[in-house]
């Protein structure tokens, strides 16, 4: 990836409400529910926040948007996401730096959590890339029709 990396400016958005980056979140759940690795979308607070890499253009190569959870101490990931073509580029990799860098810089916060499916496995491999350690696993019980709703449609 070092030779292929995108040269990318990091900013840090504080409030994501009316910002870029809220059509970018919708952008990236449609694909996840498009592509059958997302069963709904969170709804943004007002005062959730993202760190965003710029290209050199000035256009938005990919978001990484989350939440503090006061109580658990925690920044909880939302979404991160990368314009496909940028993909492949240590784009997200950048954005999860530049996140754990301001959360060491922060006393309060002592881990970042996020979640994924288990069919994202491009997801899955970034996070081992990332040392992100795996924590919880998530179980749905059909009660009628089909359990299995994930169904990966998309292949790269
Ligand atoms: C997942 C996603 C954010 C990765 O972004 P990215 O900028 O391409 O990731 P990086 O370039 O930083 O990749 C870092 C490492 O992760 C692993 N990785 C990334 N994409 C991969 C893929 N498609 N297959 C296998 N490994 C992959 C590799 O180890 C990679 O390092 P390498 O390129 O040197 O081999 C991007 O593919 C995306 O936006 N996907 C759709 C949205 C999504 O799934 N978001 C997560 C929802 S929970």
């Amino acid at each position: 990836m070092a030779d292929d990396a995108l040269k990318v400016r990091m900013l840090h958005f504080n409030e994501v409400n009316m910002t870029p980056v809220v059509p970018l979140v919708h952008r990236a759940y449609d694909e996840l529910m498009t592509a059958g690795l997302a069963d709904y979308e969170v709804a943004l607070s007002h005062d959730d926040k993202a760190v965003v890499a710029f290209t050199q253009d000035n256009i938005i190569a990919g978001i990484l948007v989350y939440r503090e959870l006061k109580w658990l101490r925690q920044w909880w990931v939302l979404i991160g996401w990368v314009a496909p073509q940028y993909r492949r580029k240590g784009v997200y990799t950048r954005l999860w730096a530049e996140l754990v860098k301001r959360a060491r810089k922060n006393k309060n916060i002592e881990s970042i959590t996020g979640a994924t499916s288990v069919l994202n496995e491009r997801m899955r491999e970034v996070n081992a890339s990332l040392d992100r350690i795996p924590h919880t696993i998530s179980y749905k019980y059909p009660i009628r029709g089909n359990a299995i709703t994930l169904t990966p449609k998309i292949k790269e």
